[in-house]
């Protein structure tokens, strides 16, 4: 069996990262006798620059063909006085989502043991092992695609609206994505919504309320969004599961990226019925692009999580995952992780660490 993967590289340090990423599959593919078929294609300012958008119509067919998309990052400066709607993020990123109905966003937000040292929380709250959270965003619904939408004239004045709306389903199905990686974890979840101000928010609590019978095991809790904004500085390590809407698990899981110090190590996945798309947290970082010096962990441990969801390769994801363990706890650094101690490596010696320590 061969596996269909779209390769959209991007922007930024998105080509050189996805190198790498590229390179320990090569790796797992020859470890683990897994076949990878690849087919690359423009997608953000690349693409606005070439074919005219962001998101063009040869991209959509590679994606089409694919069972799973590997992304580097989108945009830049020379895009960034486009109108906001052909901006590369939005004009890329939201409509592949919405085209293969990406509903599930699963962002781990996990401190590295050799890393624990550059979370810019103090040593106690961190605790000894730093925390692990596994942040479930809704991602196709919500605030972010709710009609209408738009800036509209109400006689002399403007008026800019966005709407926010959930059906039960839409809560339905994502609440279940949370309590199912619940129940191969610590078994807590930690539902947030803005039930106290917001009429959606109210049906959302209800729905994981009703969701949750279904799994006994996992401890429920409901947070407000602001409250869980609060706690996640405070007391991080009483979190395993956060479950919230498009526009709340956003901000939070950028809030919980940022406290395990290393936003340059952590990988993503968007899963739908069909197919998923994997890409690392970090954006393009036009400021040290071409340079060779940028963090490929994020995209190759992005390439794991592919493995996992979407080939149901247990052992090949877990295999790279040991090996950038591996890698930091030899001491090994890139430049943004790099605090004066271990060996600072760029972007390929990095990738090419990982490559060889996949057994
Ligand atoms: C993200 C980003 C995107 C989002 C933007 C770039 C559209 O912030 O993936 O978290 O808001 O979803
Ligand atoms: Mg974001």
């Amino acid at each position: 069996m061969t596996y269909r993967v779209a390769v959209l590289p991007g922007d930024g340090i998105g080509p050189e990262v996805m190198e790498e990423a590229l390179k320990v599959l090569d790796a797992v593919s020859k470890q683990f006798g897994l076949e990878f078929e690849y087919r690359e294609a423009l997608v953000g300012g690349v693409a606005i620059d070439e074919k005219g958008h962001a998101f063009p119509d040869e991209t959509k067919e590679v994606c089409d063909w694919s069972q799973a998309i590997l992304f580097g990052a989108v945009g830049g400066p020379k895009w960034e006085d486009l109108p906001p709607e052909e901006q590369p993020e939005r004009a890329a990123l939201l409509p592949l989502r919405k085209r293969y109905e990406l509903f599930a966003n699963l962002r781990p937000a996990v401190v590295f043991p050799a890393l624990i040292s550059s979370s810019p929380l103090r040593g106690e709250i961190m605790g000894r092992g730093g925390f692990d959270i596994l942040v479930v965003r809704e991602l196709t619904g919500g605030i972010y695609f709710g009609q209408p939408k738009g800036i509209f004239l109400e006689g002399e004045r403007r008026k800019g609206i966005d709407t926010l709306i959930y059906y039960d389903w839409e809560i339905e199905r994502i609440a279940r994505i949370a309590f199912e990686a619940a129940m191969k974890r610590r078994k807590r979840l930690t539902s947030v919504d803005k039930a106290n101000v917001l009429t959606s928010m109210v049906l959302w609590r209800d729905v994981v309320k009703e969701v949750s019978r279904d799994y006994p095991d996992v401890e429920v809790n409901h947070f407000l969004v602001d409250n869980a904004a609060m706690q996640l500085i405070r007391d991080p390590l009483q979190f395993d599961v956060i479950l919230a809407g498009n526009m709340f698990g956003d901000i939070l899981s950028d809030e919980a990226a940022m406290l395990t110090g290393s936003i340059g190590m952590l990988p993503s996945a968007s899963i739908g019925e069909e197919k998923g798309l994997y890409e690392p947290v970090h954006g393009s970082a036009p400021d040290i692009a071409g340079q060779g010096v940028a963090n490929p962990l994020a995209t190759i441990l992005s390439a794991a999580m592919m493995l996992r969801y979407s080939f149901s390769q247990e052992e090949a994801a877990s295999a790279i995952e040991s090996a950038v363990v591996s890698v930091l706890g030899e001491g090994y650094r890139t430049g943004d992780l790099y605090r004066g101690e271990g060996i600072k490596v760029k972007t390929k010696e990095m990738g090419d660490l990982v490559a060889e320590r996949i057994l």
